[in-house]
C-alpha cells in the first residue's frame, strides 16, 4: 500500500518585524489589548517587492535541504496561496522555474488559511494512487498586502511567511487520513469583496482589502476546529490522547486555547507560534510545523494532527505519523 510521508520541512519569515508598539503609532489601539485579545506580539511583513514566490522559494529550498533532496527529485508542486504574484501563471509554476524542476504538474490551491491543508490533502491523494512519488507542498502568503492598515479589527492579526514540506511515497504511514470541507454560506464573514471578474469597485473605500466580522469568525472557527479533530480521530479509532502534537491554523491564541479546552488537549501538546508569527494564512500550519521540527519538539514517529480553517469558510485536517 502507498502512503505519503513528510521527509523534510522548511519555512521562511520576512526580515521586517512590526510590533504591537509600532501599531500603537498607526491605529487607535494598545499593545495590551492586542496581546489580551489575540496573543500576537509581533508579525513579519514582506519587504517592498518581496513576493509570495520569493518566500515560497526560500521555504522550499530549506525543505529540500532538510530532506537531503535536489529540486530534480521533485515531480509535482502544489501550493496554497490567496496572494499570488500574478493573476496567472500560478506561483507553483513560478516556483518550479526558480527551482529548475520542469515537466511535472504544478498548481496553486486557493482555500485562504486552509490552503496548505488542502494542498497537503491533494498531494497525499496523488501519492496514494501512485500518480506522484515526491511532492513539494507549500503554503505561502503575503497577506499584509490585502490588509487595510487603518482597520484595527484586522491589521493586528496578520503577517507574511511561507512553509513547505516534501512528501514522499512509502509503504508505511505517513499520512493516515486527511479530510477537507467548505461552506460557502459564510462568504461575507471574512473576504476581500473585489476580484478579477467582479472588478475592483473604485467608488468604494477599501474594496480590495480584507473585511472580517471577527467575533462571528471566532465562534465558527472554534466549533469547526473541535469538530474536525473529533471526526478524523474517531474515524481512525483514535482519541486526543493518541495525538502527540496538534498543529492548528495559527489564527489567534484565544482560538487555540478554546479549541484545546473543548478537546481536552493540554496546551503543552499544541504548537503555538501566534506570538511571533501572527496569522500568516496558508503559511501558518507549515511554518509552525517547521519551527517545532527544528527545535526538536516534534520527533520521528510522533502522531500529529494538523488543522486549517479559513475564509469561505474552508477547513481541513490531516492525521499523520511524522
Ligand atoms: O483565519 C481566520 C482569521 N480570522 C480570525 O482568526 C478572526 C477571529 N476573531 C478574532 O480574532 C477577534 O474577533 C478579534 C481579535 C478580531 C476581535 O476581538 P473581539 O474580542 O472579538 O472584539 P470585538 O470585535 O467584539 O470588539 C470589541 C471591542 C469593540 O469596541 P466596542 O464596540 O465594544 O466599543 C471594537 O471596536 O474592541 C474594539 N476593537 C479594538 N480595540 C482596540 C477592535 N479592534 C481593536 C483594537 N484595539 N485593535
Amino acid at each position: 500500500m502507498n502512503y505519503a510521508r513528510i521527509v523534510g520541512t522548511g519555512s521562511y519569515l520576512p526580515e521586517k518585524v512590526v510590533s504591537n508598539a509600532d501599531l500603537e503609532q498607526m491605529i487607535e489601539t494598545t499593545a495590551d489589548w492586542i496581546i489580551e485579545r489575540t496573543g500576537v506580539e509581533e508579525r513579519h511583513v514582506a519587504a517592498p517587492g518581496e513576493t509570495t514566490a520569493d518566500m515560497a522559494e526560500q521555504a522550499a529550498r530549506r525543505a529540500l535541504e532538510a530532506a537531503g533532496l535536489e529540486p530534480g527529485d521533485i515531480d509535482m508542486i502544489v501550493l496554497g496561496t490567496t496572494t499570488p504574484d500574478h493573476v496567472f501563471p500560478s506561483v507553483a509554476t513560478v516556483l518550479q522555474h526558480r527551482l529548475g524542476c520542469y515537466g511535472g504538474p504544478a498548481f496553486d490551491v486557493q482555500a485562504v488559511c486552509t490552503g496548505f491543508v488542502y494542498a497537503l490533502d491533494i498531494a497525499n491523494r496523488f501519492i496514494r494512487t501512485g500518480a506522484a512519488r515526491r511532492v513539494l507542498v507549500v503554503g505561502a502568503d503575503t497577506f499584509t498586502r490585502i490588509i487595510d492598515w487603518t482597520d484595527r479589527g484586522t491589521c493586528i492579526l496578520f503577517g507574511d511567511g511561507a512553509g513547505a514540506v516534501i512528501l514522499e511515497q512509502t509503504d508505511q504511514p505517513g499520512i493516515i487520513d486527511s479530510r477537507l470541507g467548505a461552506d460557502g454560506r459564510y462568504k461575507e464573514l471574512l473576504w476581500v469583496p473585489a476580484g478579477v471578474s467582479s472588478g475592483y469597485d473604485r467608488t468604494r473605500e477599501n474594496a480590495a482589502f480584507v473585511e472580517m466580522r471577527g467575533s462571528e469568525v471566532f465562534k465558527v472557527a472554534v466549533t469547526t476546529l473541535k469538530d474536525i479533530a473529533e471526526q478524523i480521530l474517531s474515524a481512525n479509532q483514535m482519541t486526543v490522547a493518541d495525538v502527540d502534537w496538534m498543529i492548528p491554523h495559527q489564527a489567534n491564541r484565544r482560538i487555540l486555547t478554546a479549541t484545546a479546552k473543548r478537546l481536552g488537549l493540554p496546551m503543552e501538546r499544541m504548537i503555538d507560534c501566534v506570538r511571533t508569527h501572527a496569522n500568516t494564512s496558508a503559511a501558518s500550519v507549515p511554518l509552525a510545523l517547521d519551527v517545532a521540527v527544528r527545535d526538536g519538539r516534534i520527533q520521528r514517529g510522533d502522531t500529529l494532527l494538523l488543522e486549517g480553517f479559513g475564509g469561505g469558510f474552508t477547513w481541513g485536517a490531516a492525521l499523520l505519523k511524522y
